[in-house]
């Protein structure tokens, strides 16, 4: 990244909040289930399939993490009623992980039995390296339960996640986006790409189902190689990207015929996540002196 991006990277958390939402809006489908329903629409008919995220993180007692929970069971009945290829993405925080583990395995559980009711699956994301042992026990619990219709996510950045990998049956493998030590996360790039690429090898060869996502070439091209290299059938793999970045890519590989599913996130919190979609974009600089000049050219 140049130094100025860098720079602004640095300062974005005393960027407005405003600045911040407009900068980050083709990130985010908006405030509303409607939102979400009208951008997986348009995915599907690209024939894009999709992962819904809820925005939450940021919630801060009980009544708030059911109301999440609330949130996911509305959607999931919307995608039924308008008949859409998707599924959900949660984060264990929004359903109470940090409030009490009890009230986030009620939460979870519940909304992956309405899933599995209704044939669509539910993934955990994955979130800081404190929450990794709690989002892993959970997901062994209920898929130990009988629950096929979940699945979780595993960061390469992350230095024991090759050691995570034996017995999970479905991993999305991301770069991981959270700042964490050098004890126990890479933080070289090389190295984070060299633990993807030896993260997916280990998931493929132990037969998971695997969810590849990244926007980064030089994977992309890793992960094409790896797929075709084992001969994975086209049901036991897919892409996945963010909701905003590098569409023209992920059109590429739906012509290819691989499954690409696009993650969106919608709702009224949607700080957190913006701000660590923005600190990523590598052209930040060039975004936020565009967004400020627009402002003031429109004055
Ligand atoms: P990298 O960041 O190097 O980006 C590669 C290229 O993609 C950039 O050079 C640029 O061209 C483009 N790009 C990437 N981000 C951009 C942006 N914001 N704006 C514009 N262009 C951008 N993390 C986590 O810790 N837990 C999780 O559960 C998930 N879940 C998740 C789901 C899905 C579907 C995706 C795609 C990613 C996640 N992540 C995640 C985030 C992930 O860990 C990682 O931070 C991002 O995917 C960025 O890493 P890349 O592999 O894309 O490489």
């Amino acid at each position: 990244m140049a130094l100025l991006d860098r720079a602004i990277v640095k300062l974005l958390p005393a960027v407005p909040r405003p600045v911040v939402q407009r900068l980050s809006s083709r990130y985010i489908a908006g405030p509303t289930l409607d939102d979400a329903v009208r951008v997986v629409r348009r995915l599907n008919a690209k024939g894009k399939v999709a992962t819904v995220d809820v925005l939450g993180e940021e919630i801060t007692n009980a009544d708030e993490a059911r109301a999440i929970a609330g949130q996911y069971h509305d959607a999931l009945a919307r995608f039924d009623e308008e008949q859409l290829d998707a599924t959900v993405s949660v984060k264990l925080t929004a359903l109470g992980l940090e409030l009490d583990l009890d009230l986030c395995r009620e939460n979870l559980e519940a909304v992956v039995v309405d899933a599995a009711a209704r044939g669509r699956f539910v993934r955990v994301d994955m979130e800081d390296s404190s929450t990794t042992d709690r989002t892993l026990a959970l997901y062994r619990e209920l898929r130990g339960a009988g629950h096929t219709n979940i699945g979780v996510v595993l960061q390469a950045y992350l230095r024991r996640t090759l050691r995570d990998i034996p017995g999970l049956e479905n991993v999305r493998i991301c770069k991981g986006i959270y700042i964490e030590s050098p004890e126990v996360a890479f933080r070289d790039y090389d190295a984070v790409r060299e633990s993807f690429v030896v993260c997916l090898e280990a998931l493929v060869a132990q037969g998971s189902y695997v969810a590849i996502a990244t926007h980064d070439e030089y994977l992309i091209g890793e992960a094409l190689r790896v797929v075709s290299e084992a001969r994975l059938a086209p049901d036991r793999y897919e892409f996945q990207m963010l909701l905003g970045v590098r569409p023209d890519r992920a059109d590429e590989l739906v012509a290819a015929g691989h499954k690409l599913r696009v993650y969106v996130p919608y709702g009224t919190h949607w700080y957190e996540y913006s701000v660590r979609r923005l600190q990523e974009n590598p052209k930040i600089a060039g975004y936020v002196a565009r967004d400020v000049a627009g402002v003031v050219l429109r004055r």
